[in-house]
């Protein structure tokens, strides 16, 4: 029986069919820039396993929160230990900056990884069980300047891959103090409504009050336009911190709105908090967002630093880019390909394949090759830059004839300087 594919997963080919995402040389290409910006903002990559502990997300991203409650792949090992795929890398990060006392290698640490996550959600268009994040996480700097760093390097990083029509919000969910103002007065205006919530509504209400702002339940939307608002039970410090923001922000040109309804889904936020949604395909998909959540790092028993980061989907940036006709470059093929028509032909170009593969130039041969038209087909779909014919004509004159594939030119080469001629 032919085995397939688990739901919710793909694969990455490196072949291209037309409009598809799921194509090496895009994944490449855009990790090729993510490397560069993450240098050019002087982060440094942090690889950590691709499971952990599963009360490290529990603990951090939230009991109440859909990936921890809904979405989590938790399994137990052979020692009865419970682990979880990671769903997001934030946590993870922290786990191991606390468990490595980063902290005294540097003040400010400034960290990214691109990972796969997994998360167990109803498959669709740009949402999958398994999918790429390009994260970072500044941890150790509170200021609105380290806010506005982080934000600027995701936007960079979109502006380098030719992304277009790019939204900015950005909010404050204030810190603890704020929230606890909020939260009871929050909750005292929507139990009479409790009725008319959704359904999740309802269990959020008990459980995580705050997230219900970002409901996209149309009826929840008009039962909150009366709602008391976050905004005016920030503390002094949290709306000194947003003001800094927006006037740096502003500073620098970059455009960004505020969406006071901007909670976002995980439980660790504090303070500021941002996500960049794109214009793809006539709709608005999100493509980042992220946020600040002093208070972190000492829930994991580490030292009370303040730290913000943000995650982007990699598939998500791919497919806005092909929504938006980002251009991609080219794939490069080898530069020579290499045709042996006769079997004598096939030992000594097989041994300069060889030879020039350790000089560092990149060849293919066709160990198969019987029709010319054939071959060309191959080096043709490779994108080879250069083709090397030997055949019976070839062999007896002790020449090969080497076709450029863009010029159409040819050349005859004798044997003995073949390898020189290659390396020119
Ligand atoms: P998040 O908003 O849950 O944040 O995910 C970040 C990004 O990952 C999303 O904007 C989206 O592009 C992509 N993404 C999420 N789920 C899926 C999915 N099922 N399929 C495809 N793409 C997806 C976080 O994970 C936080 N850790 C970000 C952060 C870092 N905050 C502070 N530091």
């Amino acid at each position: 029986m032919k085995q397939t594919i688990a739901k919710g997963l793909f694969d990455i080919l490196p072949y291209l069919d037309e409009g598809d995402f799921r194509y090496t040389h895009y994944y490449r290409y855009v990790e090729e820039i993510i490397h560069q910006v993450a240098f050019l903002y002087q982060y440094s990559e942090i690889r950590t396993p691709v499971f952990e502990k599963t009360e490290v997300f529990a603990r951090s991203v939230g009991t109440t929160s859909d990936i921890v409650t809904k979405e989590m792949y938790t399994f137990e090992d052979k020692g009865k230990r419970s682990l979880s795929l990671r769903p997001e890398g934030t946590a993870s990060v922290i786990r191991s900056f606390v468990e490595k006392s980063l902290d005294q290698r540097s003040k400010n640490n400034k960290l990214y990884y691109i990972s796969p996550m997994f998360r167990y959600e109803r498959p669709q268009k740009g949402r999958y069980r398994q999918h790429h994040q390009f994260g970072v996480e500044a941890i150790g700097n509170g200021s609105a300047e380290q806010d506005v760093e982080v934000i600027d390097l995701l936007l960079t990083l979109y502006e380098k891959l030719g992304l277009k029509n790019l939204n900015l919000m950005i909010n404050t969910v204030g810190d603890k103090e704020s929230r606890d103002s909020f939260r009871k007065e929050f909750v005292s205006y929507l139990i009479p409504l409790k009725e008319k919530l959704s359904e999740d509504s309802k269990v959020r209400l008990e459980k995580n009050p705050l997230r219900i702002l970002d409901s996209k339940d149309k009826q929840d939307q008009e039962l909150l336009k009366n709602a008391p608002l976050l905004q005016e039970h920030l503390t002094s410090s949290a709306k000194e911190n947003f003001e800094e923001l927006k006037a740096l922000l502003k500073s620098f040109s970059i455009p960004f709105v505020v969406n006071n309804n901007l909670v976002r889904g995980l439980d660790y936020y504090n303070k500021t908090v941002f996500e960049v949604t794109a214009e793809a395909l006539g709709a608005q998909i999100s493509i980042g967002g992220g946020g600040r959540y002093d208070g972190l790092i000492s829930t994991f028993g580490g030292p009370d630093l303040p730290a913000i980061g943000f995650g982007t989907g990699i598939e998500r940036i791919i497919q806005t880019m092909i929504a938006q006709e980002a251009p991609f470059p080219e794939e490069k093929g080898p530069k020579y390909f290499f045709i042996p028509l006769e079997k004598e032909a096939k030992t000594s170009c097989f041994s300069l394949v060889h030879e020039l593969r350790k000089k560092g130039i990149s060849c293919e041969i066709d160990l198969k090759a019987k029709k010319i038209k054939n071959s060309l087909q191959q080096a043709n779909t490779l994108k080879a830059e250069s083709v090397v014919i030997i055949g019976s004509e070839e062999l007896e004159k002790k020449v090969a004839v080497i076709k450029n594939m863009n010029t159409r030119e040819q050349i005859e080469v004798p044997f003995d300087k073949l390898i020189e001629t290659m390396e020119k």
